[in-house]
């Protein structure tokens, strides 16, 4: 009988690496998850799925999972801006040294059958591009800690494919949203934010004017470019942007829920946050061709999908 692949998910009791555990359980893979708990939750994981408590960095423990894994989808981070600038050296070990940590364990490994390696990394690390919609040639330019770091965790990955030939994809993500995401996160919980403000009746708060555009995609065509990432994934290393090639204003998302919600909202506004960028459109003609998927899901159907749950 044909063993079944291991794929190890850092992360993977997160938000959409959860949804990435379910997508690999249902192609039929026996999925290991490793998750230090710091903002993901078991009840996040789906029967099915083994479970180690641990941290990406600790070497002895990365290198008993890599041991036992086809493949290496990296989603584990600090997914916050705010969090990479109040604890930088912190937020630097999770966000970049874990990439080299798991990379270095792939060049000990003693096991035979070679293994990919997916790397989750952020739009962030485009800043402000001069270019609309953004295509991955464009010059990268991070303007945050946590930007920094996973620019810097694409070049390690690069490295491990050129110098070790491993067999490497980076999906740069723009804004995901859908169930499970955790309205504590600053940086990518925008919308769940806006949706339990909104259903509990408190004002809501914009950072700045409210005109800043974001390219929102849905966690579940998310999870599909995950899978079809590490199909092709190869010691050339592509790198796709994972968005939509639509993007909306915070103002905008924010009468788009109300009106699921049905009900009025109230905004007050902040100051813009350090390293939040203005506009953030992607270019996904790579990732629909080379990956050959488009994104399924649109905007007031994922809305729907993530306020009802
Ligand atoms: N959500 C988005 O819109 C978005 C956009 C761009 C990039 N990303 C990237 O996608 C990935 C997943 O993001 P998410 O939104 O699901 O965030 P999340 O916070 O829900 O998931 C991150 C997971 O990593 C775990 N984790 C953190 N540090 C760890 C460590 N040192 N060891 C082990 N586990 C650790 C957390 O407990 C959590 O379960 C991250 O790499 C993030 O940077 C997300």
């Amino acid at each position: 009988m044909k063993q079944k692949p291991t794929a190890l998910i850092t992360g993977g009791a997160g938000f959409i690496g959860s949804h990435l555990g379910d997508k690999l359980l249902g192609e039929g893979f026996e999925v290991l998850v490793l998750d230090n708990l710091s903002s993901g939750k078991l009840v996040n994981l789906s029967s099915g799925i083994e479970f180690i408590q641990g941290c990406t960095t600790d070497k002895n423990m990365a290198q008993k999972l890599v041991d036992k894994a086809d493949t290496i989808f990296h989603l584990s981070a600090i997914a916050s801006v705010q969090a990479s600038h109040e604890n930088w050296l912190e937020t630097h070990r999770a966000n970049q040294s874990s990439t080299v940590t798991l990379l270095d364990c792939i060049t000990n490994t003693k096991r035979s059958r070679p293994q990919s390696f997916v790397l989750s990394s952020s739009a962030s690390v485009y800043g402000n591009p001069k270019t609309m919609p953004i295509s991955e040639s464009e010059i990268l330019s991070p303007l945050s800690a946590y930007a920094a770091d996973k620019a810097a965790s694409e070049y390690h990955v690069k490295i491990g494919s050129r110098i070790h030939n491993i067999r490497t994809s980076v999906l740069r993500l723009f804004n995901v949203y859908g169930p499970r995401q955790d309205t504590a996160s600053p940086y990518s919980g925008v919308i769940s934010i806006f949706a339990s403000k909104i259903m509990n009746g408190e004002a809501l708060t914009i950072h700045g004017t409210g005109d800043q555009t974001r390219d929102f995609i849905y966690v579940g065509d998310v999870a599909e470019y995950f899978y079809r990432a590490n199909q092709k994934a190869d010691a050339n290393s592509q790198t796709y942007n994972i968005c939509t090639g639509k993007s909306i204003s915070i103002n905008e998302l924010s009468h788009i829920i109300a009106d699921i919600c049905e009900t009025k909202i109230d905004v007050t506004h902040e100051p813009v946050r350090d390293g939040d960028i203005l506009h953030s459109l992607g270019d996904n003609s790579r990732a629909i061709s080379n990956l050959n998927y488009g994104p399924q899901t649109d905007m007031k159907t994922g809305l729907r999908h993530t306020i009802v749950t």
